[in-house]
């Protein structure tokens, strides 16, 4: 077995050989985030992407997001670590069940969650991320219908703080699904003084029981701000926990549990299938390399650029 510093060594003079930049999600393992030029969530990484000038991208983090990239750096090369790292809320939303939806609602307007295939970005009038979508929502006129698609807890989440009624596509992310009301209750009570940090793709009752809602890099910020030695409970995937314990020592970050299960924290395994052996072998072989249909990609680019407008 190769030594993980002679991995990350062959790591940093492939990415200068290969003139590549590494994009990596606040959700992936620590040794990966370590490693890239920039971590972020969601928004941040494909904001990072429409300005970069490197002729490379790799992206850790999910299909979805390299899909994001590819979208608007048509010319550019992006690679992704693992082409499996899929996404169960792009999956709850196939294409062809979204395209009838959206055509049995022609006075809809269209707003997916980034965390959609390209086909379904395609279809769709305006992208958010988690980190934008009160904005931009709160951004358009009272009386436009909308359609939100495709996480069912994100879109009632705006509902709630906007005062829209939006037609929710009934989708959800396994991970965060999983987050049990019951053991944060119990968890709270072990911990009177923390305050709760919840990704808004989490059920409602366990976003009524957050201090802060809100997207990793939003999460990320509430826990910065905060006086030193402030102790929180995590309500999302476990991966934000080494930026959080890195820029703040002097704090304390307790995962919330899933249901059914004995394991403390929650992880994504999409996002875990980043490892240094794999962006490592990635930059080697120049693959695999993420395309997107032109067409789809031209279609799909309109919503995005949209969204980056009004973040
Ligand atoms: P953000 O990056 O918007 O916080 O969303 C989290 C997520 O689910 C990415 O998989
Ligand atoms: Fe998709 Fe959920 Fe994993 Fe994010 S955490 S990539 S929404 S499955």
């Amino acid at each position: 077995m190769v030594e993980k510093s002679e991995l990350v060594s062959r790591i940093k003079a492939l990415k200068e050989e290969r003139q590549a930049v590494i994009l990596a999600h606040y959700y992936t393992r620590p040794e990966i985030q370590e490693l890239a030029d920039y971590i972020g969530d969601s928004l941040a990484l494909a904001q990072i992407a429409a300005r970069l000038k490197e002729p490379v991208i790799v992206l850790c983090g999910v299909n979805f997001m390299a899909d994001t990239a590819k979208i608007l750096c048509p010319d550019k090369t992006v690679l992704l670590p693992d082409t499996e790292a899929g996404c169960s809320l792009a999956d709850s939303c196939p294409a062809d069940e979204f395209k009838r939806f959206v055509e049995a609602h022609p006075d809809h307007m269209v707003i997916s969650y980034v965390n959609t295939s390209a086909e379904v970005k395609a279809l769709s009038d305006l992208l958010v991320t988690s980190g934008n979508a009160r904005k931009i929502v709160d951004s358009l006129p009272k009386d436009q219908k909308i359609i939100f698609g495709p996480d069912r807890n994100l879109g009632n989440y705006i509902n709630g703080v906007t005062g829209r009624e939006m037609l929710l596509w009934d989708g959800a992310c396994h991970v965060h699904e999983q987050f049990s009301a019951e053991k944060l209750v119990e968890l709270k009570r072990e911990h009177p003084k923390a305050r709760v940090l919840a990704h808004p793709e989490c059920k409602k009752p366990l976003l009524m029981l957050a201090d802060t809602v809100g997207s990793t890099a939003a999460l990320l910020k509430a826990a910065t701000e905060a006086p030193a030695g402030s102790e929180f409970i995590v309500v999302t995937e476990s991966g934000i926990l080494h930026e959080m314990r890195r820029l703040c020592p002097d704090k304390t970050f307790i995962p919330a549990p899933p249901t059914d299960s004995t394991c403390a924290c929650n992880d994504c395994a999409f996002m875990k299938l980043n490892t240094l052996e794999k962006l490592a072998a990635c930059l080697e072989n120049m693959a695999p390399e993420i395309t997107v249909d032109p067409a789809i990609a031209e279609r799909a680019r309109k919503p995005i650029e949209r969204m980056l407008a009004l973040s």
